[in-house]
This record gives C-alpha cells, sequence and structure tokens, in this order.
C-alpha cells in the first residue's frame, strides 16, 4: 500500500528552510489489525496503521515527556488538560519527511502548513469541531500514552459517528475542515498526539503554505493557534 518514494517535495521544503539537502524517509509499513481503515477519496478519512518503527516512536516519546519537563508547552486555559506545543522542531522535522506518505495515501500534491504537538492529560475532553483552512489535509499520529485503554477519536463521515482507535505509531489521514471530530474525557495519565498539517498543493488553499511564516520550523504563531 506505502510504497517508497522519491521524495523530492521533502527534500525541497527542507532546501527552502536550510539550504542543505537531506535525504532521511520514513519507512511506512502497511498493517492492519481487521478494523475497517476508511478510503481517503470516499470516506475523508483513513487510517493507516504503525507508521512508525518502535525505535522512533520511543525517542519521540521521549523527547516530548522532557519537553514536558521543561516546561516547553503552553498550558489551554480555557481547556482544561491540554499541553500544546506549536512548530516544535522535531515535529516539523516529521512534518517535511512524512510529506511523502502523505501524498502517497491521498493522492495529492501536497505542501506543508504546521505541525502540532499535544499532550493530554486526565479529564481532557476534545469538543466537537472543524479545523482550519490551513489543516486542508491532516494527518494525527498517536505517539504514546499511559492509559489502561487507547482513547477513541471521533468523527463524522457520510452522516454517520465514527470511532477510531489509533495506538502509538498509527495515524488518522483525515480532511480536517470537513469531518467534524472529536474526544470524550480521558481518563488516562496522559497522551501524546502530534498533528501535521498540509494543503493540497494545486488547490485553492495553496497560499495556506507554512502557515503564513517564512519557512517551518522558524517562527511560532501568537497565542490562541490550535490544530
Ligand atoms: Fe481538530
Amino acid at each position: 500500500m506505502f510504497e517508497k518514494t522519491e521524495p523530492s517535495t521533502a527534500r525541497e521544503s527542507a532546501d527552502s528552510i536550510h539550504g542543505w539537502p537531506t535525504q532521511i524517509t520514513l519507512a511506512p509499513l502497511e498493517s492492519s489489525r481487521g478494523e475497517n481503515p476508511g478510503s481517503f477519496e470516499r470516506d475523508g478519512y483513513v487510517v493507516a496503521r504503525q507508521v512508525f518503527d518502535r525505535a522512533s516512536l520511543n525517542i519521540c516519546r521521549t523527547y516530548v515527556l522532557m519537553l514536558r519537563a521543561k516546561n516547553s508547552f503552553r498550558q489551554e486555559k480555557e481547556k482544561f488538560g491540554f499541553n500544546d506545543c506549536y512548530a516544535d522542531t522535531l515535529m516539523e522535522s516529521i512534518l517535511i519527511h512524512l510529506q511523502p506518505t502523505m501524498e502517497q495515501i491521498t493522492g495529492l500534491s501536497l505542501l506543508p502548513t504546521y505541525s502540532f504537538l499535544r499532550i493530554y492529560e486526565t479529564g481532557a475532553v476534545l469538543t466537537r469541531h472543524r479545523d482550519r483552512h490551513a489543516c486542508e489535509i491532516s494527518s494525527s499520529l498517536t505517539i504514546g500514552f499511559e492509559a489502561s485503554e487507547p482513547w477513541a477519536l471521533w468523527l463524522v463521515s457520510h452522516q454517520q459517528s465514527r470511532s477510531i482507535t489509533l495506538r502509538e505509531g498509527d495515524m488518522l489521514v483525515y480532511k480536517g475542515r470537513e469531518l467534524p471530530h472529536w474526544r470524550e474525557r480521558f481518563d488516562g495519565t496522559y497522551w501524546i498526539q502530534a498533528f501535521f498539517h498540509y494543503v493540497d498543493a494545486n488547490g485553492p488553499l495553496a497560499s495556506y503554505k507554512f502557515d503564513g511564516r517564512p519557512g517551518l520550523g522558524l517562527l511560532h504563531k501568537p497565542a490562541g493557534s490550535r490544530p
């Protein structure tokens, strides 16, 4: 399903920031637990299982927990249990290198807009919403969690509410502007989720490239930015 491709677009994105080429690519693996993964074209979403290898996930989780220990997250005042970080450097790097995989999954040529990192804590509730323009094509990756059972993500597709279960390394690819989505109360200790957002390079939202920033990883959006 997911074959390696020459990451020309990702490399161009990296070049636009640093002037150095990069040849690092992710190696997504196809995997299924017998669940209906959806169809991006038909349903507006698709679940990609085990996109990241275990070692990479472990590094990411340790990194994120260290960030939390350094108080690098912004806590949402109006939303309990949310710890947010816009355009973290590692997440912005993943945003670049995930792009070829996202293009394969969606069948679209994409432009990266921004990444967003979040730690949910006990009692967090993600209210039903749709995302902003810069989130036309989004992915939501579970990096790690401490909970007795996976925390469901809900979305509406074809007028039906669907429950999506993402474990470490699983990623939901979805049309965030079109599909309402939410999570009910989180009863675990913490849940780390990373969001990677893109727009269709040939669509009406292409001007949202880099989310209005000069380049990826360089600037932070003002407080209030959210996926
Ligand atoms: Fe969202």
